[in-house]
């Protein structure tokens, strides 16, 4: 029988690090990169691109292997996650497995458009999903379908995003991708909309991973201004992080009512604690969003790999995983995909 303490002294020994130190206990998985909207930020207005997933089966073998090298975070991301068939099979399968070095059950988020989340939402829960984070880039229906080009959107996003409160996959997390002259003027409607629905509003800074080239430091609004205008609508107050390797800043208001991250990769950049590793739809090993390459893991197994030979390759690539991005430094060179394969 090995003691707790030893138990805990081995784990911190054996879980996955890269080669800068830091422990790796957070894995987005894309379970799909087609998507049902086509956001300006992301995506081109064409159709008829070419799309890759893989057998959930797969999808639930890579996220064991992981689990059992140390991952205690899952976020579920794609294109939109659900519009993959056998996704809550997935979920179920995930809930089953346990962190290898902690004793707390796995964290099982999610990150969707929420354009068909209202149906969905409890059987999500039921599955086993723990969280959910919606993108939501406009609370004026107008605005939003600007963004997303698909009329009507707005409603069966909010609608979503209600249903998964009452589903108890509160509290819900919106993300807002900012964006300058597109949709800067909904900072306050927001702070509006955080307070009103209780949902956690998180402001992010636009990066340069969209499919079109459209990307320019002026289209970044950066976190001092969107402080600045928070303010404006009523005193704000810092919150504590909750851990290390959160990349949101928290605030609420003065009389606590409401939340607000923001998430600053632009002008704040929070690389130096980053815990996360990403693998594509198509089952490539990403060490970061802005990679300029991949890792084939799905190609691996494919031709026969075993789980110790799996685990052996994820290990020694990690060791080459970033120290930091360089956006808005000279020579910066856009990464080889674009969020639409990299997802979240
Ligand atoms: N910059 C910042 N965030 C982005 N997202 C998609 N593209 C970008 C980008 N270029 C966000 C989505 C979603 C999450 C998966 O990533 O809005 O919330
Ligand atoms: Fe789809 Fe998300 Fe890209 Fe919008 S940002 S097109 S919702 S994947």
């Amino acid at each position: 029988m090995v003691s707790a303490a030893l138990h805990a002294e081995c784990g911190e020994a054996l879980r996955l690090r890269d080669g800068h130190g830091r422990a790796l206990t957070d894995l987005r998985l894309s379970v799909t990169d087609r998507c049902n909207y086509r956001c300006v930020y992301c995506r081109t207005g064409n159709e008829g691109a070419q799309f890759t997933e893989l057998p959930i089966a797969t999808y639930a073998r890579i996220l064991r292997i992981f689990v059992s090298l140390g991952i205690e975070k899952i976020r579920l991301t794609g294109g939109e996650p659900l519009l993959r068939e056998g996704l809550l099979d997935l979920i179920r399968e995930t809930a089953e497995m346990r962190p290898a070095f902690s004793d707390a059950p796995l964290d099982i988020a999610m990150t969707t458009n929420g354009h068909l989340l209202a149906p969905m939402a409890r059987k999500l829960k039921a599955a086993g999903l723990t969280r959910i984070t919606v993108s939501m880039d406009a609370v004026d229906p107008e605005t939003f379908t600007r963004i997303t080009r698909v009329p009507g959107s707005f409603e069966r996003v909010r609608d979503g995003i209600r249903a998964a409160q009452d589903a108890g996959l509160g509290p819900v997390k919106v993300n807002c991708v900012l964006l300058r002259g597109f949709n800067d003027s909904q900072i306050e409607a927001f702070a509006e909309f955080s307070r009103n629905e209780n949902v956690i509003v998180r402001f992010i800074e636009c990066m340069p991973l969209e499919e079109d080239r459209t990307w320019s430091p002026a289209t970044v609004v950066p976190m001092k201004e969107i402080l600045a205008r928070l303010n404006a609508v009523r005193p704000v107050v810092a919150l504590p992080a909750n851990h290390l390797s959160e990349t949101a800043r928290r605030f609420t208001f003065d009389d606590g009512v409401g939340e607000i991250g923001i998430i600053a990769p632009v002008s704040e950049a929070f690389c130096g604690h980053c815990s996360r590793v990403r693998v594509t739809s198509d089952g490539k090993l990403r060490t970061c969003l802005f990679s300029q390459s991949d890792h084939d893991l799905a190609g691996h197994m494919l031709r026969g790999a075993k789980d110790v030979e799996m685990e052996s390759r994820i290990r020694d690539i990690v060791q080459h995983k970033e120290a930091r991005h360089h956006i808005g430094e000279p020579g910066f060179l856009k990464p080889s995909r674009s969020m639409v394969h990299i997802g979240g």
